[in-house]
């Protein structure tokens, strides 16, 4: 089992890797959840399915009674209803300001249950227990959200999980898509941290389908550069924002065909190969290099064909909504080089026109 820390200025905890995570239960979060006078357990409904039984088995066997609360699978789950329907499961079942909440799920799940947790009494402690391998972003550095129907995300809060822990072989039931989706996010940690990683994802052709054990490593690595980021900027003042490289137009992208229709990382890894091609203007890097980025994102069945069709006028709208937005300007995560992140303002005409670009490059090395 690996581990790792993070020691952010409101709290301090550790992120764990491996088959035997759960045993953790019954030693280093024996003594939380011991003290705890309920124990909370929300699960997504599909993860689940397949899985509950062992983080259920390990509670059991370090001697923690559970109340279970399952939730719609998905996205789904962080719809305001869900919510609040959460916080009434909670006081029916009498928890108090004493008790401790586990997300057993994927990033939606963490998401609501982190809210859940940073709201109910005024704050409770939680456990991530994350199922997919986007969760690898979206468990570690505590922001917690629901949707609302005017926007994703859009109110929520900054609650550190107590403990992060990464069952791999939980990973083995993911469609592919979910698959690809995670491992969008893993690509985009080496893009803004390190030219050699990113080279080695590159090259191998397994990419995005790893054995548990490759995964496991891959997965720790991308964890060490979120949490690094977030340790020195916990509540998103600067460099917290290269998190953010390539969803500016993925966002939108996935705004513009509906949340779903094609998965959060499948449609950043659009906005990355856009990010990159803009980063040929403003920092150093080679029109060969995103060129080859296409065709790997081709390769490793990335629709990016999905906007061929899109005018750029049709996502301007959403890209206007992004957080980053200054002076009603674009800001954009752009790499001087590789493993190299800034932020730059771009003007509509110039993003416009590399979306044109972008288009043509796509056209050029991807069999459509
Ligand atoms: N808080 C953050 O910093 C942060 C960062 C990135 C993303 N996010 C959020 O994360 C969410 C996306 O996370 P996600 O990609 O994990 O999506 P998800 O939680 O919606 O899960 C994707 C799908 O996989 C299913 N699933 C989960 N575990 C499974 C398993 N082991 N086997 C089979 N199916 C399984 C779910 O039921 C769902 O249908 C979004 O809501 C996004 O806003 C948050
Ligand atoms: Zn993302």
């Amino acid at each position: 089992m690996e581990q790792l820390k993070v020691k952010t200025k409101t709290s301090s905890y550790h992120v764990h890797i491996g088959k035997e995570v759960y045993d953790l239960f019954s030693t280093e979060y024996k003594e939380l959840l011991h003290n705890a006078d309920k124990v909370g357990v929300f699960a997504d409904a599909t993860a689940a399915s397949y899985h509950l039984e062992k983080l259920e088995q390990a509670l059991k066997a370090a001697g923690i009674a559970h109340e279970l609360h399952t939730l719609p699978a998905g996205e789904e789950s962080k719809s305001p209803i869900s919510f609040m329907s959460c916080h009434s499961f909670l006081l029916q079942h009498n928890f108090t300001r004493q008790s401790v909440l586990i997300a057993f799920g994927g990033g939606a799940c963490g998401d609501l249950t982190g809210f859940v947790a940073a709201t109910y009494m005024r704050g409770i402690p939680f456990l991530q227990c994350p199922t997919t391998i986007l969760a690898h972003d979206s468990a570690v550095g505590g922001k917690t959200a629901i949707n609302m129907p005017e926007g994703k995300n859009m109110v929520g809060s900054f609650h550190q999980p107590a403990g992060v822990l990464f069952h791999p072989d939980l990973f083995t039931t993911l469609p592919k898509r979910e698959i690809r989706s995670g491992m969008a996010e893993l690509i985009k940690h080496a893009l803004i941290s390190d030219a050699e990683w990113t080279e080695s994802l590159l090259l191998n052709s397994d990419f995005p389908y790893f054995s548990a054990d490759v995964l496991s490593s891959e997965l720790l690595k991308g964890i060490q550069v979120k949490a690094n980021i977030v340790e020195q900027d916990e509540f998103e003042q600067g460099m917290r924002r290269f998190l953010n490289f390539g969803h500016t137009l993925g966002h939108a992208v996935e705004a513009y065909f509906g949340f779903g229709k094609v998965s959060h990382g499948e449609c950043v890894m659009i906005g990355m190969a856009y990010s990159l091609l803009l980063s040929e203007s403003f920092g150093d890097i080679t029109p060969e290099f995103t060129e080859r980025f296409i065709r790997f994102a081709d390769h490793s069945s990335y629709p990016l064909q999905a906007i061929l069709d899109v005018d750029f006028s049709a996502l301007l709208p959403f890209m206007k909504k992004d957080k980053k937005v200054s002076s009603g300007q674009l800001v954009f995560v752009l790499l001087e080089s590789l493993g190299n992140p800034f932020t730059q303002k771009v003007s509509e005409k110039q993003c416009e026109h590399s979306y044109y670009e972008l288009i043509s490059r796509i056209k050029g090395e991807v069999q459509t």
